[in-house]
């Protein structure tokens, strides 16, 4: 293991978050080789961290994949004491969500333990893909579909280049399957609804190539080593730049 700052690795160790973690070492709960430690100390595998005398071992990397349902909160804690998909994963080491799905919005949520991976899964430079189902009320024309395509502006900002495809219309609506490289918030209601075409439903079918399968609602996985593994080249690889009039 390479050496990590104090805090994220109680945070793998499943001590606590990072940030209670430095809420410890500020209070002087935590040791390093017998030594208080501060905020600035980093830690390696050979260290002997102990908290309030008692020592922690880190826990094996985890990850996870779930279908979240609709009405659960993409958090670890939620303030209004409402389901959230750590509770629903329960799983045995302390895993966090990658990135954030709506309440209302169901699919496909990784969830792991592996702060530095999932951080870069997160970050707009990686442009990992995400792959989204919507039901919208009308139905989009080619115009409609090229401005998704192409960039929709935003109250923040033009979004990026991404894939839009009407999968069937009907009197009531129509399905859009969208393939995304950012993350941001409430993204695909915001570009459907700036097209005229307000989202009824979400569903994120694939995150980073991993689709849910034949896993139902509530229902969770682990992933492959071999998945784990694209997942490590999909956050190493840099998005393509953008074009000035993409932008
Ligand atoms: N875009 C949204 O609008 N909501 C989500 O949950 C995910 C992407």
């Amino acid at each position: 293991m390479a050496a990590v700052r104090l805090n994220a690795y109680l945070a793998r160790a499943g001590v606590s978050s990072r940030r209670g973690a430095d809420e410890l070492i500020r209070a002087g709960r935590v040791t390093v080789n017998g030594q208080a430690a501060g905020l600035a100390t980093f830690v390696a595998a050979r260290d002997r961290v102990a908290v309030d005398g008692r020592p922690v071992s880190l826990e094996p990397l985890a990850y996870v994949l779930l279908h979240k349902p609709a009405g659960v909160v993409t958090t670890a804690r939620d303030t209004h004491g409402r389901p959230t998909v750590v509770e629903l994963v329960g799983h045995a080491v302390r895993v966090v969500p990658v990135g954030r799905l709506d309440t209302d919005t169901t699919g496909a949520l990784l969830l792991t333990n592996d702060g530095q991976l999932a951080h870069r899964l997160a970050h707009p430079r990686y442009g990992v893909e995400k792959l989204y189902e919507a039901e919208v009320e009308g139905v989009p024309d080619a115009e409609d579909l090229r401005r998704l395509r192409e960039g929709v502006d935003l109250d923040d900002g033009r979004t990026a280049p991404a894939g839009a495809r009407l999968v069937r219309s009907g009197r009531a609506g129509a399905l859009l399957e969208l393939s995304l490289h950012e993350g941001r918030k409430h993204q695909v209601k915001r570009m459907c609804a700036a097209v005229g075409h307000p989202v009824r439903r979400l569903h994120r079918r694939g995150y980073a190539g991993i689709e849910l399968g034949g896993l139902g609602p509530g229902e969770w996985r682990e992933l492959t080593t071999g998945e784990v593994e694209a997942l490590r080249r999909a956050a190493t690889r840099r998005a393509p730049e953008r074009t000035a009039r993409q932008r």
